[in-house]
């Protein structure tokens, strides 16, 4: 793997094992010296160019963890401000020596550009291009229903056969539930889609059950409910006619949330609008793996960071 853009690039023997790979960078986050020395020597880019908190953050405490050197950048108070480019600023990030960037950006295809270009030899990770993919979220999330599901310790070199995952929102403009469709198709759950069809994209090219009604698809009790965030910052005009509504029919609310059997997982890739897609009850409750998804990410990108740039290096865990 030279870089990672989007999880329909990997296939199920690749994603099993760097789904296995990040339960072993879990147990290290276990210790109380959660550190190797892995990639000593080695400089991880951040390049930031549209907001985060968990994945910037997480990306950081990966690098460090395994002992990288690490540029933190962010679009804002740089000179992109000034006009420079995305070429121009990643050549000058890179000028001190960069073996691997990981890039978040509102265009669609940036990180693409970057690992296709030919303006530098560096491993690109995709932490969020536009609304196309943000592949370390479905793999975070892969990693959170395999450790709930199966158990800790019983995770290894199984996939997610036979689990039912409903993907609840805005999916029209959420990357995170594109590399989860594709993810979760490749390791053998059943997907199905919940929006309004104003928040629906074409579906037949992701060929998974389609729904409207969420409480139709609550009935079928689902194994996952996964609710999205609504990308205010990518609509350009009302998709839905008011906050209201939109909870009436699309939220999880604290009566649909009493409605679901306990074992039913919770999960939200954050940030979340409490109240609009997902109420207290749900988000702070014994199901939710909200938080869990949030430290789930550190061993994610452990992983990925360590299968991209670590050359011939073995992990001594
Ligand atoms: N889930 C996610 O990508 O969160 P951030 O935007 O805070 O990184």
């Amino acid at each position: 793997m030279r870089h990672l853009l989007s999880t329909l690039e990997l296939n199920r023997d690749e994603a099993i094992h760097l789904l296995d790979l990040s339960d072993q960078m879990a147990e290290v986050n276990t210790r109380e010296v959660k550190k190797l020395p892995t990639l000593r020597g080695k400089t991880v880019v951040n390049l930031f160019f549209e907001d985060s908190t968990r994945t910037k953050t997480s990306f950081e405490l990966a690098a460090k963890r395994l002992s990288a050197d690490l540029i933190n950048f962010s679009a804002k108070g740089s000179s992109v401000s000034k006009g420079e480019s995305l070429k121009d600023t990643a050549l000058t990030l890179a000028a001190g020596g960069a073996d691997a960037f990981v890039i978040r950006h509102s265009a669609s295809g940036a990180a693409h550009t970057l690992a296709n270009s030919g303006w530098m030899n560096v491993a690109v990770v995709n932490a969020g291009d536009g609304t196309h993919e943000h592949p370390t979220q479905a793999l975070l999330d892969a990693m959170t229903m395999r450790r709930r599901l199966h158990g800790i310790g019983a995770t290894t070199g199984r996939d997610l056969a036979g689990v039912s995952v409903l993907i609840v929102g805005d999916i029209l403009h959420s990357r995170v539930a594109r590399s989860n469709i594709h993810l979760l198709k490749l390791l053998g759950a059943k997907v199905t889609l919940v929006a309004p069809s104003t928040l629906m994209p074409k579906t037949e090219l992701f060929d998974v059950e389609v729904k409207q009604d969420l409480d139709e698809a609550l009935a079928e009790n689902p194994d996952v409910v996964m609710m999205l965030r609504i990308q205010s910052e990518r609509m350009g005009a009302n998709f839905f006619p008011s906050q209201r509504e939109y909870v009436n029919g699309w939220a999880l609310t604290a009566e649909r949330f009493a409605r679901l059997q306990q074992k039913t997982l919770v999960m939200h890739p954050g940030p979340m609008i409490r109240g609009l897609e997902i109420c207290s009850e749900a988000a702070d409750s014994p199901q939710s793996t909200i938080v869990e998804q949030v430290a789930n990410g550190i061993s994610v990108r452990m992983a990925v960071l360590y299968s991209l740039i670590s050359g011939e290096r073995s992990l001594d865990v």
